[in-house]
C-alpha cells in the first residue's frame, strides 16, 4: 500500500477472535477498488496467520457494506476505457470475497451492523455464518439502475436463497430488513441491533474453543460437498475424515473420543475440555 493510501480497513486481533472492520463511512463503506487491494492483501495474509482462530467482518457506523463504488468501480473504469487496470481490479474484487474469504481455513462470521447491497451479499455468503441486526437494510438494487445482479452475486443467491426469493429481490430491487433477510435464509439470524456485536462475540468465543484443524475440515467438506454426487460426496468425506485425523496427529482421537471413552465429558452436550 502506498504511504499515502489511506487505510479502508482497520484491524484488531483479541486473543484469536479478528475483528476487521470496513471504515469507509463517508461513502456507507463501499467497496472502491483501493478497498478491493487492500482487503485482497489483508486476508491473503490473514488466511496463513495461525494467530487467526475466528475471522468476524462488519463494517463502521450505520453501513456493513453499499456494495460496490458505482463511481469508481463501475462509472470511472468503464469511461476511462482502462482494460488492464479493470480487469486487476475486477480479479481482486473477485479472488477476496468468493475465493479467499469462502474458503477462509478459520470459521468466519459476517456481522451485518446496516446498510448492505448488490456485491455486498458477496461477503455475506462467503461467510460461513452471518449474524444481521434486525434492523439492518439488505438490497439488490442492481435492476434499480439498469444492471444485473453480477459477478458472483447472483451464484451467491443462487447457492443460498430460495428462486421465489431471490428471484423477487432481484427483479423488484426491493430492500428487506435483518429480520426478513433471517426469514428467507440469506443469513443465520437477527437480534436487535444494540445487541449484535455481543452475539457475534459469544459465537466467536465458542467456535475457538473447538480444534481448528476439524472447523477447517468441516467447512471444506461441507462446501465442496455442495457441488458433488453421493457417490464423490461419500469419497471426499471419507478422505477428509482420515485426513483431519492425520493433520491433528494422535491428539484428535485421544482427547476427543478417548475421553468421551474415559468418561471425562459428553460431546452431545458439552466441548471436549483441552
Ligand atoms: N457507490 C458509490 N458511492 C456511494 C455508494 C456506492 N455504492 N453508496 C453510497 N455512496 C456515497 C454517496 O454517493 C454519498 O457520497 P457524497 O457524500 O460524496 O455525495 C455518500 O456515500 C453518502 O450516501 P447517501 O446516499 O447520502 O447516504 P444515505 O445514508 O442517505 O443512503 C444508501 C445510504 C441507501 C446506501 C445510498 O447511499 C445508496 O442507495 N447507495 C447505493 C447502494 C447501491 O445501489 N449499491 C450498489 C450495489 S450494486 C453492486 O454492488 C454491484
Amino acid at each position: 500500500m502506498a504511504a499515502s493510501e489511506k487505510p479502508l480497513i482497520r484491524i484488531v486481533n483479541d486473543d484469536g477472535i479478528v475483528t476487521l472492520t470496513i471504515d469507509r463511512p463517508e461513502k456507507r463503506n463501499a467497496m472502491n477498488p483501493a478497498m478491493h487491494y487492500q482487503m485482497h492483501k489483508a486476508l491473503s495474509d490473514l488466511r496463513f496467520d495461525p494467530a487467526c482462530r475466528v475471522l468476524v467482518i462488519t463494517g463502521v457506523d450505520e453501513s456493513f457494506c453499499a456494495g460496490q463504488d458505482l463511481k469508481e468501480y463501475f462509472y470511472d473504469l468503464d469511461e476511462r476505457k482502462a482494460t488492464v487496470e479493470r480487469d486487476r481490479v475486477r480479479a481482486a474484487s473477485n479472488e477476496w470475497r468468493n475465493h479467499i474469504l469462502r474458503l477462509f481455513p478459520a470459521p468466519t462470521i459476517a456481522a451485518i451492523n446496516g446498510w448492505c447491497f448488490g456485491g455486498g451479499f458477496s461477503i455475506v455468503c462467503s461467510c460461513d455464518i452471518a449474524i444481521a441486526a434486525d434492523e439492518a437494510t439488505f438490497g439488490l438494487s442492481e435492476i434499480n439502475f439498469r444492471g444485473i445482479p453480477g459477478g458472483m452475486v447472483t451464484k451467491n443467491l443462487t447457492e443460498t436463497l430460495r428462486p421465489r426469493e431471490g428471484l423477487f429481490y432481484a427483479l423488484t430491487g426491493k430492500s428487506f430488513s435483518g429480520k426478513r433477510a433471517a426469514e428467507i435464509g440469506l443469513i443465520t439470524y437477527s437480534v436487535p441491533k444494540a445487541r449484535l456485536m455481543d452475539e457475534v462475540y459469544e459465537i466467536a468465543r465458542l467456535l475457538r474453543e473447538k480444534d481448528a484443524i476439524a472447523l477447517r475440515e468441516t467447512k471444506e467438506t461441507f462446501k465442496t460437498s455442495m457441488r458433488m454426487d453421493y457417490e464423490e460426496a461419500y469419497s471426499y468425506a471419507t478422505a477428509k475424515a482420515n485426513e483431519t485425523h492425520l493433520f491433528q496427529g494422535r491428539t484428535g482421537m485421544h482427547e476427543g473420543i478417548g475421553a468421551f471413552m474415559e468418561g471425562k465429558f459428553k460431546p452431545g452436550l458439552e466441548h471436549v475440555k483441552e
